[in-house]
Formats: C-alpha cells, sequence, structure tokens
C-alpha cells in the first residue's frame, strides 16, 4: 500500500508531486521519492523517513521540469532505506518507474536480468521493472512497457517513465488502484483521488489490465490486447476527507472491505503453484531448523492475541508441535518457562507495541528463538526478531483492527503449513486442499462482504442491547474473542465471548429473556456440541444470530437468524466468519452514533505500559 503520483503539462511537475504526495501520507510513510524530467536527464530524489524528509532535502533544489512521478511507501520487500524507495531507476538512469503491490516472480526475473549484466542497488521487487523496462526497450516507449507488464506477476499499479519519450508517462494496474485526473493542457496520475482533487475532479478510473499513454493533452487507454478501450469520465464529487476514505465514512469500514485485497496480497509469492507447498522467502528453514524446538510460544496483545490464539490451533493439528499463548502483559512478569528449545512468536500489527515488544526481548533473553509476524516493516518488533514473516495488510489507520487480523490468521496459518511440511507431518494431498483453500478465499471474503444487508438490519435492531454473547468451541471460540472485542471497542456494548461448552459453568445465569448471543457453528468436529448449547441458551429465550456456512438447514432450525458464509476448510472459517463480526460491530457503532475510528480512551498503538 504504497502512494503513487504522476505529472505532466506546463507546470513545474514537483510542486504537484510534493502536494499529492502529502495527501496520500495516510498510505505509507516510510519513505517518498520523486523523479523529475529537467529537459536532459531524469533527477531522482528519494529518503527514507516521512515526507517532510523529502520536502527538506529538495527545499533549495527543487528539481525543475514539467513531467515528473513520486512515490510515498510502506515498505513490503526490502525495509526502509533510501537505495529501497522509489522511484526505481534502470542501470542507466534513463527509465524510471514507482509501483504499488508485489511482483511475485521477481525474483526469477531478477537473477536472469543479473545474467544479463544488470546491476541492482536495492532489496526491492519493483527495481525489476525497471531493468525490464530498460532490457525490452528499442526505440519504443509503449511496445517495452507492454513487454514488461507481459512477464510480470502479481499485483501492481506502475507509472513508467523515460528520457527517450519524455513527452508521455505510461500507466498501468492490476489489483492496485490508479485513476488519471483529466486537467487543461495538462494531466495528473494518482493511486488515489486525494492527491488530484486539488487539481481536477474529472478522472478515468483504470479497470485491472488497463494501460494508459498520458501526455499534456491526451489519455489513450488500451487494453491488454493493445485494443483501445473507451473510458467513461468519473466525476468526483467527494469532499478531501472523504476522498481519503475512499469514498467510505470511516476508515474501519473501508478497510474491513479491503480485506479480500489484502488477502490476497498476504498470499501472494508464498503459495505453490501446485499447491504443494508453502514458500517463505524470508524463513528458508530446512528440516533441521526444527531440530530442538520443543515448543512454540505465541505472545501478543489484543487482536493479535486472538489471532496467537488460533494460531495454537492451526500450528498444533497440523505441525503437532504444543503451542502456548500468553497475554504479552501476563508473559513478561510471570518468570515463564523459555529456553533455547522455545521457538517464540510475537504477533503485531504496529510492530510497536511496548507489551509484545518486552515479551519478545524477554524471551530471547531467555535464550528462545525468536519469530515476529507484523505489518510494519522496520517496526521495533521486525528488528529486534530473529526472523520476520509480515502480513502485507497496508497500514492501519481505524483504531479497531480488522484488516490486520485476517492477514495474520493467513499467515500464521501458512506458518503452520510451512512447519508441517518441514516436520513431514501433512500429507502432500491434504497440504495441496489446504493451499488450494487459501487461494479461494479472497473471492470468498469478497462474497461475505456482498452480504451485508441482513447484518445491518440486525444491528439497528439489537445495537443498543445492554449485554451481547458470543459463543462457540474449537476455533469458532477464538474468532467469538474477536467478535466481542471488536463490538465493545467501537460500540461500547459489554460484550462477552465464552467457550459454548463453558455456558453450564456460570454464565448461563446470565442468559435471559432477548439477550442476543452470536452463535458461531462453523466447525465440523464440534457442530454437534455447539447445536446443543444453542438450545441451551434458546430454551432462556435467548435471540440468537448462528453463524455457519452456506446451506446449513440444520443451523436455521435452531436459531433466530442466520449468517451465512462460504464452505471453507475448517482451518480457513476463522478467516471468513470474522467479517461478520467486524461488519456487526461497525454498524452497531453507527447506530448509537459512536466514533468509530476513534472509539474513547483507546489509541491505535500502544507504546506505554
Ligand atoms: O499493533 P498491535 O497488533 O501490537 O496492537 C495490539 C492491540 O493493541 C490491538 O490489536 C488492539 O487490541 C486493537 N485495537 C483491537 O481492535
Amino acid at each position: 500500500m504504497c502512494g503513487i503520483v504522476g505529472y505532466i503539462g506546463p507546470k513545474q511537475a514537483a510542486g504537484f508531486l510534493l502536494e499529492g504526495l502529502s495527501k496520500l501520507e495516510y498510505r505509507g510513510y516510510d519513505s517518498a521519492g520523486i523523479a523529475v524530467f529537467d529537459g536532459e536527464k531524469i533527477n531522482v530524489t528519494k529518503t527514507v523517513g516521512r515526507l517532510a524528509v523529502l520536502k527538506d532535502q529538495l527545499k533549495n533544489n527543487m528539481p525543475q521540469g514539467q513531467i515528473g512521478i513520486g512515490h510515498t511507501r510502506w515498505a513490503t520487500h526490502g525495509r526502509p532505506s533510501d537505495v529501497n524507495s522509489h522511484p526505481h531507476t534502470d542501470c542507466t538512469g534513463n527509465f524510471v518507474v514507482v509501483h504499488n503491490g508485489i511482483i511475485e516472480n521477481y525474483l526469477d526475473l531478477k537473477e536472469k536480468l543479473i545474467e544479463k549484466g544488470h546491476v541492482f542497488v536495492s532489496e526491492t521487487d519493483t527495481e525489476v521493472v525497471a531493468h525490464l523496462l530498460e532490457e525490452y526497450y528499442d526505440g519504443d516507449f509503449e511496445g517495452a512497457v507492454k513487454k514488461v507488464l507481459a512477464a510480470i506477476e502479481g499485483s501492481y499499479s506502475l507509472v513508467f517513465m523515460t528520457k527517450f519519450d519524455p513527452d508521455k508517462i505510461i500507466c498501468s494496474k492490476k489489483d492496485n488502484p490508479l485513476v488519471i485526473g483529466l486537467g487543461q493542457g495538462e494531466n495528473f496520475i494518482a493511486s488515489d483521488i486525494p492527491a488530484i482533487i486539488n487539481y481536477t475532479r474529472r478522472t478515468y478510473i483504470l479497470s485491472d489490465g488497463e494501460m494508459a499513454v498520458v501526455t499534456k493533452d491526451s489519455v489513450w487507454v488500451m487494453n491488454r490486447q493493445g485494443v483501445p478501450v473507451s473510458k467513461k469520465v468519473f466525476e468526483v464529487n467527494w469532499d478531501a476527507e472523504a476522498a481519503e476514505k475512499g469514498g467510505y465514512e470511516h476508515f474501519m469500514i473501508k478497510e474491513i472491505y479491503e480485506q479480500p485485497k489484502v488477502i490476497r496480497e498476504t498470499m501472494s509469492g508464498r503459495l505453490a503453484k501446485d499447491n504443494s507447498e508453502i514458500i517463505f522467502d524470508e524463513l528458508k528453514w530446512t528440516k533441521e531448523d526444527l531440530v530442538g524446538i520443543k515448543k512454540i510460544l505465541i505472545t501478543a496483545c489484543g487482536t493479535a492475541y486472538h489471532a496467537g490464539f488460533v494460531a495454537k490451533y492451526f500450528i498444533e493439528q497440523l505441525a503437532r508441535i504444543p503451542v502456548e499463548v500468553d497475554i504479552a502483559s501476563e508473559f513478561r512478569y510471570r518468570t515463564p518457562l523459555v529456553d533455547e528449545s522455545t521457538l517464540a512468536i510475537v504477533i503485531s500489527q504496529s510492530g510497536e507495541t511496548i507489551d509484545t515488544l518486552a515479551a519478545l526481548k524477554e524471551a530471547k533473553r531467555l535464550g528462545a528463538r525468536t519469530l515476529a509476524v507484523t505489518n510494519v516493516v522496520g517496526s521495533s518488533i521486525a528488528r529486534e526478531a530473529d526472523h520476520v514473516i509480515y502480513t502485507w495488510a497496508g497500514p492501519e489507520i481505524a483504531v479497531a483492527s480488522t484488516k490486520a487480523y485476517t492477514t495474520q490468521l493467513v499467515s500464521v496459518f501458512m506458518l503452520a503449513l510451512y512447519l508441517a511440511g518441514l516436520k513431514e507431518a501433512i500429507a502432500p494431498e491434504r497440504m495441496k486442499e489446504l493451499v488450494a483453500g487459501l487461494k479461494n478465499l479472497p473471492a470468498q471474503a469478497h462474497e461475505v462482504l456482498d452480504d451485508v444487508e441482513p447484518i445491518k438490519t440486525f444491528a439497528e435492531k439489537y445495537g443498543f442491547s445492554e449485554d451481547v454473547f458470543f459463543i462457540g468451541r474449537s476455533l469458532d471460540y477464538a474468532v467469538a474473542l474477536e467478535g466481542a472485542l471488536k463490538l465493545k471497542e467501537i460500540s461500547y456494548i459489554h460484550a462477552e465471548a465464552y467457550a459454548a461448552g463453558e455456558l453450564k459453568h456460570g454464565t448461563l445465569a446470565l442468559i435471559i429473556e432477548g439477550v442476543p448471543v452470536i452463535a458461531l457453528a462453523t466447525q465440523s468436529d464440534v457442530y454437534d456440541k455447539t447445536l446443543s448449547n444453542i438450545k441451551e441458551v434458546k430454551a432462556r429465550d435467548a435471540v440468537v444470530i448462528g453463524i455457519g456456512f452456506v446451506g446449513d438447514k440444520q443451523l436455521e432450525k435452531y436459531v433466530d437468524h442466520t449468517i451465512l458464509i462460504p464452505r471453507t476448510e475448517k482451518y480457513l472459517a476463522p478467516i471468513l466468519s470474522v467479517i461478520p463480526l467486524q461488519l456487526l460491530a461497525y454498524y452497531a457503532a453507527i447506530t448509537r452514533g459512536c466514533d468509530v475510528d476513534k472509539p474513547r480512551n483507546l489509541a491505535k498503538s500502544v507504546t506505554v505500559e
């Protein structure tokens, strides 16, 4: 999730590029850069740090020229650093490119380009694009870009510029946004509308596979086959704030709807084409690396802790390694039994949560090997851990964590399969089924998001309840914990999650007529037991909303309402079943008039004890 801008016209490009980037900083802010053609050569200025650092560097040395591109980065491949910042250039500096997304086959391409003599300076996936352009260029800029697009796999919005054709910028997109702002004698390119609305409200929104050749007076859009596409002008009528949220009312709902995309990105390049294995280039462990590991310890806070709770099921059931899960603030003060035989995993969206960082340091001090699952490249936790798996969720701005959670689940599931593969604890056929299941998730998450109306209705109906209970068994219990946290943190409704089998041990006393109970029933091995628990609460006149798989007639018989998710493997159900719970929390908070993105008393990142 990075921000991209481009300008071609009669004015100095740098002015728009810097202003446009400042409107996109919410998309990524670990480094920034611009490239401007001055009539002779392309001048690139880029630096690690916030946009303010770049502006400071340019203060007395603003690049001159009427065509340029710019970028603000949220690191995925390669830590935040000057060389890893965009724009990226080829060996000669004649071709320049900015990118948002992930080039999945970059390692293959890089190897081949190195064999041909190209010299790489960064660790990024993007740099291959600039070198490929250099490689394919034979006097035809457009033709070379087409070849580049045919060679790369993955997701991208890409903007290209060359000194050999200084009257055009070419751009293209797949699975990442790109818009062209239509001006008078000038045109603008941006990953998102906020960058351009101070300049024009007339836009072309590019679709996947389209490529646009942009000059100052014209915009030619064509499809993958080179056939011209006639685009409709989209008039933007959002105000600046709405534009930042992509037209959504809140960051939280925007982030909920980003889940299909970020789930796909988090898996990108990590699933073998034939589904036979998980590829973690960042780990490259062998069977021998696991020798001596007797247990896994997972520590985290809040939503990330709930992801750890799910991870325990995944790892124990698939890789057959014992897993302990602990809240980081508890772990650090309980003189834990950790040593060299422990693999300590910490999970943290921000990579800065103070208790999680302290738990990581403590585990390290006691001799454990450490692995972080985090969303922020270069964060304190990423730097401290021996190994890191990044979730590629992009910046999460709403205090309530949504897309970070689902990408954490995808990451820890891939990790469980990875460990199971190394330990040969899983049959090859089963591995294939589960990887195939992962590949279906983005489309299935879309289906869940398309069915929002019933959830809005429940939220309106039960949004003023004083208490809501979430019940489930096994992985459904783990999701229930997250559903309850979401509801309480943004709607302030008292919400509790219980392992359904525990009801009789006390909680049942709280179940009275009309109390909403959200019952998750996606786990086939405990399904009948869960139905019995549903009957128990129904017998006390609770209003039960059942969450199960499409086609579950049995569940429909026993509950008052159902929310049905597409069928998937039992391990993957949490990644889908949590989405209706996020939506329920969101719409309940809206019903109650709460400040969704900034709930009272809470901060996005807890960096003090
Ligand atoms: O950045 P982290 O993942 O370490 O944050 C941990 C918790 O503070 C966080 O998940 C918190 O619980 C969320 N607000 C929940 O939505």
